[in-house]
């Protein structure tokens, strides 16, 4: 018999994790490694069925699946729903404390300057539209943390294909007219921990990377860290035609007091160093 008092594994998080075979998925399984953790991806839950059976009620939900292809939820905007309102409602109604993950892209662009917590939402596209329904959907009880531009080792991202870009091609044409924080996963996996752990009110949380830049200044900086001999040439938005619109400035900061994260350059420099790049 072990006293719950003097029993590290009693006190230890039971920590369910959504989505986790995506890039902030993995990198919140990484930074919470010391607790239970159970990595659910999408075949352990489709977030739009009901929850599979559990062997134990969890103490910490981190909500990391998503719909993300922006412009496919253009064309298909009920199905994106149907992941990003309607999967964080149930996972909400599990009824344990909740992070729910949401994106710069609730916001127009523009105000010109950093969006703050308590800047009112106005999206864009219609992934927007859903990420703003889900941090409805997670409800007030929830810390709904906002981030940008997400990077990592695995899955869909910028560095990942300008990383296979620069390697066969002379010169590559980039955005050069939105600004937003380029945000490593794992410094952003690492400041959701602070978060919870400093007991930091519900409510809205910007966790994004200091520092600002276009796409086309982080594609320089991905070839100038990785020594790839690639040109960027400087677009437009227009010019690329993208069919889901993005704010043109979605700098997140917090007036909060947020956890603060490095800036993106280092992230992406870690995230350059994990994938066996020179720096
Ligand atoms: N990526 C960004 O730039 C960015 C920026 C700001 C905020 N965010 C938010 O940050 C969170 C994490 O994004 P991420 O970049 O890690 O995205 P990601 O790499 O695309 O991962 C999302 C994961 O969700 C899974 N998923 C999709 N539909 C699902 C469903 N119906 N049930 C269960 N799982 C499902 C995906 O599985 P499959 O691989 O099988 O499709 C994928 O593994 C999301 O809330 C996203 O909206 C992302």
């Amino acid at each position: 018999m072990v006293d719950d008092a003097t029993d590290p594994l009693a006190t230890r998080r039971r920590v369910l994790i959504t989505g986790a075979g995506g890039q902030l998925g993995r990198a919140l399984a990484q930074a919470f490694a010391d607790d239970d953790v159970l990595a659910l991806r999408r075949d352990g839950w489709d977030v739009r069925e009901p929850p599979p059976e559990l062997a134990w009620s969890p103490s910490l939900v981190l909500h990391a699946a998503a719909w993300t292809d922006v412009d496919g939820a253009e064309e298909k905007e009920r199905e994106a729903e149907r992941v990003n309102v309607d999967g964080t409602a149930r996972v909400a109604s599990l009824r344990a404390p909740l992070v729910a993950y949401s994106s710069d892209y609730v916001f127009d662009g523009r105000k010109g300057s950093p969006y703050l917590e308590s800047d009112d939402p106005a999206p864009l596209s219609a992934y927007g539209r859903t990420k703003l329904g889900g941090e409805v959907a997670a409800g007030g009880d929830a810390w709904i943390v906002r981030s940008s531009w997400l990077f990592g080792e695995t899955g869909h991202n910028f560095v990942r294909t300008m990383l296979r870009l620069g390697a066969e091609r002379d010169e590559v044409a980039v955005v050069d007219d939105q600004r937003g924080c380029p945000t490593y996963v794992g410094h952003l996996a690492a400041a959701t921990r602070e978060l919870v752990e400093r007991g930091a009110a519900r409510g809205v949380w910007h966790l994004a990377a200091s520092g600002e830049c276009t796409w086309a200044d982080f594609a320089e900086a991905i070839f100038a860290e990785s020594a790839l001999a690639c040109r960027v040439r400087r677009i437009t938005t227009a010019e690329f035609g993208a069919t889901a619109p993005r704010p043109a400035y979605s700098v997140l900061r917090s007036e909060k007091g947020a956890p603060e994260l490095p800036h993106w350059r280092e992230g992406l420099r870690a995230c350059l160093e994990a994938l066996g790049h020179p720096t």
